[in-house]
């Protein structure tokens, strides 16, 4: 399956900034995600980098001056304009923010920006003091108002040698913040909230010990990454530290399954749709030590007396929210997801043979088979988990068309 930028025409606006080498990259990076990518040079952008960067990265043409263009019709100049599917200006200058603000026309990227009605995507890049000065503030105060999407400016070194706020965003930054402005704009499920949970509980036998599982997170951050492209408001629960949330997603930190229970609820108020891909510790130590358990204090072994975790997904069934779940198995997949399908009073559930071979824990694919409430069954090939997501968000829209 294609990623949300493939076939999209994506007019990429670059201005005088040593950010301009960056620029580079973020083409580079649109075209391996299958965008379209025309480039705009301002003219003090060629003072740092060259058209032909451009054009041998994009293939295409690289216009810089409005009064030179190779044209072939006379609306030339706007025809970019109003093929785009977003502007996105990167690095975008002070001057160019306030050119666009004021309706100034006055080179490539200005006159672009402002003849379209694709949405507009801007990564500042400025000194610390000019991203501060009232002007700069309002001119990206107006702009907001104006629904423009803004990614960064970032803190870090300048190039002034000084540290502060004003740093381009990275290349690969800017791409998911123009993957989820793109959904936001015309995305099936904008508009949409959606709570994803990921990853194993941690349910803790002293202060330093815990029983969890191999859960990764990938699965769940898969999701919603992948609702996010589609325009969702996506809450992502989660217990996994080492990774970053998908641009774009509100993270909420939890480690055991109470934990998870009590922000999954809280989440879920206003929701559409909640879909459990986190791998919740169905029972965990009934009574965690106070202090570290010692050796000298147990002798050769010790048991733990385990209690059952509360069952999330049971506990939402009063809201009023879609729930997806997850079945993770090493046998009897089937009859297995049916029981939990059933139990929950689930419209949907994911079978995940763990044993299968690129499948289930850790693996950056999976192979899910569908078990729908009306008793059919659809499995799945083995897929990335970004494309499983996807199946399974083309399985949410219908309920969701129907639970509203
Ligand atoms: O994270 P990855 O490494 O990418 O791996 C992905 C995955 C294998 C974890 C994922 O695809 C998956 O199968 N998630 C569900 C794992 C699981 O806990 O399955 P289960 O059969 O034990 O639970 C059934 C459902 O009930 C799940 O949706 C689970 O989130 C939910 N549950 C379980 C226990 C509990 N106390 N409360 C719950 O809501």
């Amino acid at each position: 399956m294609a990623g949300p930028l493939a076939g999209k025409r994506i007019v990429l606006g670059v201005c005088g900034s040593i950010a301009a080498y960056k620029a580079a990259d973020l083409a580079s990076r649109l075209v391996r995600e299958g965008a379209r990518v025309d480039a705009l040079l301002t003219r003090s952008a060629t003072n740092f980098v060259a058209p032909l960067t451009f054009r041998s990265l994009t293939n295409r043409p690289v216009p810089v001056d409005m009064f030179a263009l190779d044209s072939e019709t006379a609306e030339e100049h706007v025809a970019l304009a109003r093929a785009a599917d977003a502007v996105v200006i990167a690095p975008a200058t002070a001057t160019m923010l306030g050119r666009i603000v004021l309706g100034l026309a006055e080179d490539m990227v200005s006159l672009t920006a402002i003849a379209s009605t694709a949405p507009l995507l801007v990564a500042p890049a400025m000194d610390a003091q000019m991203w501060a000065h009232p002007a700069v503030a309002a001119n990206v105060a107006t702009l907001r108002s104006r629904g423009v999407t803004f990614a960064g400016p970032e803190e870090g070194r300048l190039a002034s040698g000084h540290s502060g706020l004003g740093r381009m965003a990275e290349p690969a930054t800017i791409v998911q913040a123009l993957k989820a402005m793109l959904g936001r704009a015309g995305g099936d499920l904008a508009g949409r909230r959606i709570v994803v949970t990921a990853g194993g509980t941690r349910e803790p036998v002293d202060p330093v010990r815990y029983i969890s599982n191999h859960s990764s997170g990938k699965m769940g951050y898969a999701i919603a990454e992948a609702a996010r492209d589609r325009g969702a408001d996506v809450t992502l629960v989660t217990s996994v530290k080492t990774m970053a949330e998908p641009y774009g997603t509100l993270r909420v930190d939890v480690s055991t399954a109470q934990e998870m229970l009590e922000a999954t609820r809280a989440a879920c108020q206003g929701a559409d749709a909640v879909i459990m891909a986190a791998a919740v510790a169905d029972f965990r130590p009934a009574g965690p030590a106070e202090h570290k358990i010692k050796k000298r204090d147990v002798g050769g072994s010790y048991s733990i007396a385990m209690e059952e975790t509360p069952n999330i997904l049971k506990e939402l069934a009063s809201l009023p929210v879609v729930r997806i779940g997850f079945a993770a198995e090493s046998r009897d997949l089937l009859a297995n997801a049916r029981e939990k399908l059933l139990a929950r009073g689930l419209p949907l559930i994911a079978a995940n043979d763990v044993t299968a071979e690129g499948s289930g824990f850790g693996s950056d694919t999976n192979a899910v088979t569908f078990l729908y409430a009306d008793g059919r069954v659809e499995p799945l090939p083995l897929l990335p988990k970004y494309e499983v997501a996807g199946e399974l968000l083309n399985r949410l829209l219908p309920l969701l068309r129907e639970a509203r």
